[in-house]
């Protein structure tokens, strides 16, 4: 058994593709001696996984860098060494730009090569000058990382799908993360097992087109959505982030069929406006995304709906505008995130016409999320007063409180044992909040 010398702090930005790729690379240092850290004081190496989505993420990383390098010459001047690394989707994207912006930087790695980790930890120890690897390398990094993994808790994150193929006007991903690709099923149940054996009971699928799976050995999302619900102790799936294109019938039928996989989509629109989700790339009309919604609700009436919403994309006109309002009026929204359209170097979008100024974003952005607040509010609120199925996550904020999830992914709390952890327990709502339900416990235990 290596003991743990060294100490390692992990910052994450962007999605949940990349909270699952810093517990990997924690994974792949573990082996090496490194033991994570809250803080980046006394830290041996510090990782940025960084995300390039809007102009702010991707800003945020040089001005914690400038904080960090204050850190790495303190360390330097009693004579240790910091390792310092960003990695993630800024530096795929601005890997030379990091290098000269930020010349003491130690190692520059994409998202597809955090396997090789060791071998650039080893160059940076020996060697001055930064080790950069930004390729897209034929292995797939998954077949190279240890089975071995920290346990995430009672909800864990798997991702099982990179990648992009669809070019949507706004959007860097297809260039940070490359080509779609889908792990196979079997490593996909080998991992999700591993996960509840470490006290995993929900998990979500992850991937930049998460329903566009397609590996080998199940038919689809459906048919490895089919397959995880067999595993002992797995209590609940969901799986995020999917692309309306992608939401096949068989998927849809899941949503009826399978009761472990939870009545909650995220299933991002970005425009209730044709011209726009054109101009976007999207690939269907605001009506075919309304007829889809219908779909999914008539097998599943109680599925909940999130989306993410882009307004000022280049084009669009107040009357756009007004088509996703109207949009998000006929469909109603338990959750959503909504964005001011980022320029984004090398896209179509940033070098088109007619950009919106900013004032009119920041108008039509708080509309926007006006809306979709009452919205959330509204489907909060009448969740009172039922008896839902909650997953025990852990203690709550307060003394004496647990800390759950409703089926509708909303956070729950109540008065109750810690001990209560990592089982689904019926409760009944008694208020509701903006973003989160309090309830009380029905003693009674549903499901281990
Ligand atoms: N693969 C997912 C989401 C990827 S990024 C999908 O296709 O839906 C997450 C969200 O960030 C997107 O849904 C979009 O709403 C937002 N986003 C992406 N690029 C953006 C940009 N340039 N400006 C503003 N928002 C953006
Ligand atoms: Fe980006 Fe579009 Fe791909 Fe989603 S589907 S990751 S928004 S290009
Ligand atoms: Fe950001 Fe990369 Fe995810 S750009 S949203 S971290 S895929």
């Amino acid at each position: 058994m290596t003991v743990n010398t060294k100490r390692l702090h992990v910052i994450t930005w962007g999605c949940q593709m990349n909270v699952y790729d810093s517990g990997r690379m924690a994974d792949v240092l573990a082996p090496l001696g490194y033991a994570p850290t809250e803080l980046p004081e006394g830290a041996d190496m510090v990782i940025l996984n960084t995300c390039h989505i809007r102009d702010k993420a991707a800003e945020k990383v040089f001005s914690e860098l400038g904080r960090l390098r204050l850190l790495k010459l303190a360390r330097e001047a009693e004579g240790r060494k910091m390792i310092l690394a960003v990695a993630g989707c800024v530096a795929q994207a601005e890997g030379a730009e990091i290098l000269a912006r930020a010349p003491y930087v130690d190692i520059v790695l994409g998202p597809q090569t955090y396997h090789r980790l060791p071998e650039m930890v080893a160059r940076a120890s020996r060697a001055a000058g930064a080790v950069i690897d930004t390729e897209f390398p034929a292995e797939q990094k998954f077949d190279f990382l240890p089975d071995a993994a920290a346990p995430q808790g009672v909800t864990a994150f798997l991702t099982i799908q990179e990648g992009c193929d669809k070019f949507c006007s706004f959007c860097v991903v297809p260039y940070t993360r490359g080509a779609e690709a889908s792990r196979p099923a079997a490593d996909v149940i080998a991992e999700a097992r591993r996960m509840v054996d470490l006290g995993a009971r929900e998990i979500t699928l992850l991937g930049q087109n998460v329903n566009a799976w397609h590996g080998t050995g199940a038919d689809g999302l459906a048919g490895l959505v089919r397959l995880l619900a067999e595993i002992d102790g797995l209590a609940r799936i969901r799986y995020t982030t999917s692309h309306p294109r992608d939401m096949d019938d068989a998927l849809i039928a899941a949503h009826a069929e399978i009761p472990a996989l939870m009545p909650f989509l995220h299933l991002p629109v970005q425009s209730g406006s044709d011209r726009i989700l054109a101009a976007m790339n999207r690939k269907h009309t605001a009506d075919e995304y309304r007829a889809l919604i219908g779909k999914l609700r008539a097998a599943r009436p109680d599925l909940a709906l999130s989306s993410d919403f882009i307004v000022g994309h280049p084009g669009e006109t107040e009357q756009d505008f007004e088509a996703t309002m109207q949009l998000i009026r006929d469909i109603g929204f338990a959750q959503a995130f909504t964005f001011k359209y980022s320029p984004r170097p090398g896209t179509p979008a940033a070098g088109a016409g007619m950009q919106v100024p900013e004032a009119e974003k920041d108008r039509r952005i708080y509309a926007v999320q006006a809306l979709l607040r009452e919205q959330q509010a509204a489907f909060n609120a009448q969740c009172v007063g039922l008896t839902i199925p909650v997953l025990v996550t852990g203690p709550g904020r307060h003394a004496g409180q647990i800390g759950g999830r409703s089926p509708w992914l909303q956070p729950v709390h109540a008065i109750g044992p810690v001990s209560l952890a990592g089982q689904v327990v019926e409760m009944t709502v008694t208020a509701s909040h903006t973003n989160s339900l309090t309830a009380i416990l029905k003693q009674e235990r549903i499901c281990a």
